[in-house]
């Protein structure tokens, strides 16, 4: 069993297969963190909530809340009752005031997981995972919350959601709701973050935590190029194979915090969810509000079974596409090719020529439709320019398909250029803040999707189109940030909802979409890699991850890529490799994910290696980034392997055990020069 309550103990105890967590509920009814870390053999105890510590005043009453609030680890700290670090909720009553105090009711274990309403969310049969809800309230604000944790045993991960019901008669407004928190006694933490920008996406950061808050996030509608909604905070011993790895990663495509913070005690709060910045949920009476997912795992032994138990959660609780293991086709994407400037004849020329480097699919790129022949018009207008398909959509995907290529097309849907039909039909179907001079990016204006209606229209141009002829992808981008967040569709009241309803239109859209069409592959993308994020992966198995195809360049945004998603989700060039790619690919999509080296000016090269789950084949990609002056060979230790079996590497008749190549190691030649590269293909013979 997963999970268990030690009804004695008031102990929740939640078990996987190297992990356990637990949860204790003090006599006056918090709930409160007792422990997460490596599997408990035996049962946990209450002593780990140190109830019976006196605070620095001398206050004779341990039980007064002033007197253990700021220091009792809480499972989901809420606001303005005592506890000064990051509370997780905040919910405004009628009176005007903010304040939240969740006592335990009652509890539910149940197998299988629920489905969270209007949000993508992980998945597992009755056998995979088990979940516990705990309903606490709030006695003064009529607020009932279900905590809600899942536990994968297999994977190691749990995650956590809730969902909160006003109750009662007030009207009440959340204005601030995190899923995840995480408070622990600091063990000399170091965070590690990804951060970057346009063309630079997801770089690994790492430093010591200070006092004080120490955040990423996004404000930008989306999780951005910038930050990631991902963090973990890592003992400073970590490498990939060794230290203790606390990780937390969102399952939300929008604004989101991630947090920690070291108090005054040397405890430390890790939070995560949506940024509370311009977000105000109403909350009548009756209604109810779903907080997105957060997925969380533990690992003792590094980044590297961090990664894995990512990778391995991912696949088998997240994505849904049949071409998660599916063949993928290699594709060629007219885009750097041509940009606007192509019609018919020249994708035509492209498809042919593709198709003799053994390229599968023809994917046309922005500029298909109404007058786009530059990026500061017609997106909204999602109907075929014919002056560039000459004789139409249906005509240019057979000839393709004659060719013996599959055809794919690239949208923009959640976009309305301010010259277009549908922004002189509609202008109040942009977010636009009233009298404010709009924001334009790229010359282009967001569409509002806290509108049903534009919603409907959006995902029926798409469907249209598809309807159309038989299209076999969708490159699904999107191409600026959120500001000037107003909505004419909403009332006064309700305009802090606009950010998160405008998250839960994209997600409404893509559902529909992979419902509708569910051979379609789908890709997602925002100006390169801004929406690289689980909400994503939920509808579509890969995601172009920069706009970077420098190979150099990519070893950074890779790297930081694949520390938490697995190799397949990510988009890449593969320029000249369409006969490899197939090759490996199925290795590459189920195989386990080894960092065996990060380049640095120091130690200017990088090697990973993906082995397959039996040992029976590794795959080693080896990257020279700079040569230095004379030097030889150096060892690469391999991993995943059988220790007693013998491995050839492919093309040669070199043979070397298990045990050799992981203890020993492989001894990657010296070369001359520099971005010199090199694939190993071990096979267990
Ligand atoms: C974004 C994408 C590119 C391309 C252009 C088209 O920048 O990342 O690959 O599709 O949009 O406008």
């Amino acid at each position: 069993m997963a999970i268990r309550y030690l009804t004695e103990k008031k102990i929740f105890q939640l078990d996987t297969e190297h992990t356990t967590y637990l949860i204790g509920l003090t006599p006056e009814g918090y709930v409160g963190h007792i422990y997460y870390g490596g599997r408990l053999k035996g049962e946990g105890n209450n002593y780990l909530l140190r109830m019976g510590e006196a605070p620095f005043t001398p206050s004779v009453n341990l039980r007064e809340k002033s007197a253990f609030l700021d220091f009792f680890p809480m499972e989901y700290p809420t606001g303005g009752i005592g506890d000064y670090r990051e509370s997780c909720l905040n919910v405004r009553g009628e009176s005007g005031s903010i304040g939240c105090e969740l006592l335990f009711d009652s509890y539910q274990i149940r197998k299988g997981k629920p489905k969270l309403e209007g949000l993508p969310a992980s998945f597992g049969s009755e056998e995979e995972v088990e979940t516990l809800e705990i309903l606490c309230r709030d006695e003064v604000l009529k607020l009932q919350v279900v905590l809600s944790y899942s536990v994968f045993g297999k994977c190691d991960v749990i995650t956590r959601s809730l969902r909160v019901e006003n109750a009662g008669e007030e009207h009440l407004k959340l204005e601030k709701i995190y899923s995840a928190c995480l408070d622990m006694d600091n063990q000399d933490f170091e965070m590690v973050t990804l951060a970057g920008s346009w063309a630079r996406e997801r770089h690994i950061q790492r430093g010591r935590i200070r006092f004080g808050k120490q955040m990423v996030s996004s404000v930008r509608g989306e999780s951005s190029h910038q930050e990631h909604p991902f963090m973990a905070l890592v003992t400073p011993d970590t490498t990939q194979e060794s230290g203790k790895v606390y990780a937390m990663n969102f399952v939300y495509s929008g604004n989101f915090v991630a947090q920690t913070e070291l108090a005054q005690f040397g405890n430390v709060r890790m939070v995560m969810g949506i940024h509370p910045e311009n977000f105000c949920w109403n909350l009548r009476p009756g209604e109810h509000f779903q907080a997105p997912e957060c997925v969380l795992t533990y690992s003792d032994a590094g980044l590297g079974q961090m990664t894995r138990n990512f990778h391995d959660f991912y696949r088998g609780h997240l994505i849904r596409s049949p071409f998660l293991y599916g063949k993928r086709p290699v594709l060629i994407n007219n885009w750097e090719a041509t940009y606007f400037d192509f019609d018919s004849q020249k994708l035509l020329e492209i498809a042919r020529e593709a198709k003799k480097a053994g390229i599968e699919m023809l994917v046309m790129d922005d500029g298909w439709f109404g007058k786009r022949n530059f990026d500061d018009n017609s997106l909204g207008d999602w109907t075929v320019n014919e002056e560039k398909i000459t004789s139409g959509l249906l005509d240019l995907v057979e000839k393709v398909n004659e060719i013996g290529m599959e055809f794919g097309i690239w949208f923009e849907p959640e976009m309305i250029s301010p010259d277009s039909e549908l922004y002189r039909a509609h202008p109040d179907w942009a977010i636009q803040i009233e009298g404010r001079r709009p924001t334009q990016c790229r010359a282009q204006y967001v569409l509002d999707l806290s509108r049903p209606e534009v919603v409907d229209y959006a995902y029926q141009c798409v469907s249209n189109i598809l309807h159309s002829a038989p299209i076999a992808y969708v490159k699904w981008d999107m191409n600026r940030q959120l500001c000037d967040i107003g909505s004419s569709y909403l009332d006064r009241e309700s305009q802090g909802e606009l950010l998160h309803r405008y998250v839960l239109g994209v997600y409404e859209m893509q559902e529909r979409l992979v419902q509708e069409f569910p051979k379609l592959l789908l890709e997602n993308c925002s100006g390169g890699g801004a929406r690289f994020d689980l909400g994503m992966l939920y509808y579509s198995p890969q995601i172009w991850c920069s706009d970077d195809v420098d190979a150099v360049e990519r070893l950074r945004i890779q790297e930081g890529t694949a520390l938490i998603y697995p190799l397949a989700a990510m988009g890449a060039h593969i320029p000249g490799q369409v006969e490899l790619c197939h090759r490996y690919q199925p290795l590459i999509q189920r195989g386990d994910y080894y960092r065996l080296a990060s380049w640095t000016m120091e130690k200017p090269f990088d090697c990973w290696e993906v082995a397959e789950k039996d040992g029976s084949q590794a795959l080693v990609t080896f990257v020279q980034v700079l040569a230095q002056p004379n030097t030889h060979s150096r060892f690469i230790y391999l991993k995943g392997l059988t220790e007693d079996a013998a491995y050839k590497l492919e093309g040669t008749e070199e043979v070397y055990s298990g045990e050799e190549l992981m203890k020993c190691g492989y001894p990657v030649p010296s070369q001359k020069g520099d971005f010199r590269s090199y694939l190993y293909h071990f096979v267990r013979m």
